[in-house]
């Protein structure tokens, strides 16, 4: 594996699964593959979850881990070509990509979605960038538009937890007080696709996903209905595509609560974190036995694990 920034880049994803089981039953039983390599860690954004196990991921495998929040740490970043560099920013992504991989072997990248300017967001321009002019393979710590670390950490929770062959999982939207990506739930759409699941997502008009990931897949306006015998309920808010960074005030009645849980099929609540309690899921849900909130995100240092390794493998 030469890149991993979308399901895409997995040739065959069986296989990948598998090794995330083995690199879970045995984390420390690799390090041979990361012995004198080094991860580099670039944060455009804020993060606790995806820092800590990809961290975790690269020091079970013997990695060296170096952590850079470009933000607040960096030079300012010209994405352009062909500028004249005389205003705010400072070094050129050319040198900024070209220089890192004479640091490290593998780059992991976090850049957030503007939620501004859709067509920019959705080109993937600076992760695409990165990967243009880095020497290294570049991984996805979450981009403008996806989030797979994520999505393959929530399938293994999903194979683990689940009490039938096909079992029925359900993305909903929920509430949220600020702007959030697509980027989860992106990814959550184009990794259970593949998966053998009845997949659902659940979202109020004006909040559709892109037909890009949810082509094929059942889109239902009524929450309730859609809820009806889930086995695992997947909570997510992202602001709207087609009215892009729409928040969608209007339906703080999507929060998922008890009642709502009492429809499904004794479901799973799953949420990537962090979760707003009381907005998204109410407490009494996220607190409870049926909560996989954790085990998705110690499932987190397998998934970049398997994927770590994977590409060390590769290259050797
Ligand atoms: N789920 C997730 O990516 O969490 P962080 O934003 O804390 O990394």
């Amino acid at each position: 594996m030469k890149q991993f920034t979308s399901i895409n880049d997995v040739q065959n994803i069986e296989q990948l699964i598998l090794l995330s089981e083995k690199v879970k039953k045995n984390p420390f039983g690799y390090k041979s593959f990361g012995e004198n390599k080094t991860l580099g860690l670039l944060f455009f954004n804020p993060s606790l979850r995806t820092r800590l196990s990809t961290h975790k991921a690269a020091l079970n495998l013997g990695m060296n881990v170096m952590i850079m929040n470009l933000n607040n740490d960096g030079w300012s970043i010209e994405l352009e070509d062909g500028t004249i560099m005389n205003e705010g920013t400072q070094e050129h992504i050319k040198e900024a990509a070209g220089v890192i991989s004479q640091y490290c072997d593998v780059i992991g990248i976090r850049t957030f979605a503007s939620l501004t300017n859709k067509q920019e967001d959705y080109k993937e321009e600076i992760i695409n960038k990165f990967i243009n002019y880095a020497t290294v393979p570049v991984i996805s710590l979450e981009s403008a538009t996806l989030h797979p670390l994520q999505s393959f950490a929530d399938l293994i929770t999903i194979n683990e937890n689940k009490t039938n062959n096909k079992p029925k999982v359900v993305l909903t939207w929920a509430p949220h007080p600020k702007a959030l990506p697509q980027a989860v739930a992106n990814s959550f759409v184009e990794w259970l696709k593949k998966a053998n699941v009845e997949l659902v997502v659940t979202n109020p008009k004006g909040f559709n996903l892109s037909t890009q990931f949810t082509k094929g897949v059942n889109v239902i306006h009524n929450q309730s209905d859609a809820l009806k015998n889930a086995d695992f309920v997947y909570a997510k808010n992202w602001s709207s595509y087609v009215n892009y960074g729409k928040i969608g005030s209007e339906f703080n009645d999507w929060t998922i609560t008890k009642e709502k849980m009492d429809l499904t099929n004794n479901g799973k609540f799953m949420h990537c974190l962090p979760v707003r309690r009381n907005v998204v899921v109410s407490d009494e849900i996220i607190d409870s036995k049926n909560s996989l909130v954790l085990e998705q995100a110690k499932n987190r240092t397998y998934a970049a694990q398997a994927v770590l390794l994977k590409i060390l493998q590769d290259e050797k």
